[in-house]
């Protein structure tokens, strides 16, 4: 049972006064080594301190996700507009063009599809893999609550000690299941720990009330997880939520690739997270590009 956290009122999170990021913009990297910031550098922009990253992983546990049966034609080119790609070593050897020059992060757990168990994971990539492949960090799923909520957290640590042998940073995703409740204090949790046992960012979700909290208990950088397809107006709202309350940018995948226009919605989201755009402005914004795409 979380520890006495009921209560957020009686917590000392001192919203007021941002964690000192000293040697470093990113939260909680200053003592890291020349490539892991490196890495880091190139997946956060170091001028808004933030990253769009773009998830199409989905496949690894639930096949030919809508919007992702033809990720050459559907993704590859979109990849112009965003700061990073979460994707598979699979989808990255067979349909990535190796010209491409973003930076990379590539899911690193897996094992059970949506027929089964889904905490049930393992590593399921090589450390040497990811830098055969110039990769940028990579990502494992961590299941606070889960089944297998301890094999999950091994996971993570394990891909840790292998990260910080070879600079490469680790982003833990927050696992949420169907029957676990999604609310700040469960966030609170789950970050912390991911960030205690080493990740070096973490994506987890947006909640309206006392988001700030969990980015400011979490003493590395969070990115927000996208989740099911809204209408763009609250996709946009949610973005722009997560980068006010705290977050150093986004993790989306449905809720751009499963726009009516995926490149507009991108655009759009770059403008919050980037530009400081509100997200009725961002919404004007991915109009008018969407009708220029529609009419180009
Ligand atoms: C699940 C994941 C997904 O594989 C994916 O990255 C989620 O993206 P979105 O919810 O924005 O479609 O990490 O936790």
């Amino acid at each position: 049972m979380p520890e006495a956290d009921a209560s957020a009122k009686d917590k000392q999170y001192h919203l007021e006064r941002p964690q000192a990021t000293d040697g470093f913009f990113l939260k909680g990297a200053g003592s890291y080594d020349w490539g892991m910031k490196n890495r880091l550098a190139r997946t956060f922009d170091p001028r808004s301190g933030r990253t769009v990253m773009l998830a199409v992983d989905h496949g690894y546990f639930q096949g030919p996700t809508t919007g992702l049966e033809r990720i050459d034609l559907s993704i590859v080119p979109l990849i112009p507009y965003c700061d990073a790609l979460f994707c598979t070593r699979g989808i990255l050897r067979s349909l990535v063009p190796p010209a491409e020059t973003k930076p990379m992060v590539l899911r690193a757990s897996g094992g059970p599809s949506v027929l089964k168990e889904l905490s049930n994971e393992e590593i399921a990539m090589d450390m040497e893999d990811a830098l055969r492949l110039n990769a940028c960090g990579v990502g494992v799923q961590v299941f606070i609550g889960g089944e297998f909520e301890t094999r999950s957290v091994h996971n993570l640590t394990k891909l840790v000690d292998l990260g910080v042998r070879h600079g490469m940073p680790v982003m833990a995703v927050t696992a949420v299941g169907k029957d676990m409740k999604r609310d700040a204090q469960y966030f609170r949790l789950a970050c912390r720990i991911c960030a205690e046992l080493g990740a070096h960012y973490v994506k987890t979700y947006f909640v309206d009330e006392d988001f700030e909290t969990v980015t400011a208990s979490c003493p590395v950088p969070i990115v927000m997880a996208g989740g099911k397809k809204l209408p763009e107006l609250d996709a946009l709202r949610m973005a722009h939520g997560a980068v006010q309350g705290g977050a150093a940018g986004v993790d989306m995948g449905r809720n751009i690739f499963q726009s009516d226009a995926p490149a507009a919605m991108i655009q759009a989201v770059r403008a919050v997270v980037h530009d400081h755009l509100k997200p009725e402005h961002a919404l004007d914004l991915y109009r008018t590009l969407e009708q220029q795409l529609a009419s180009g």
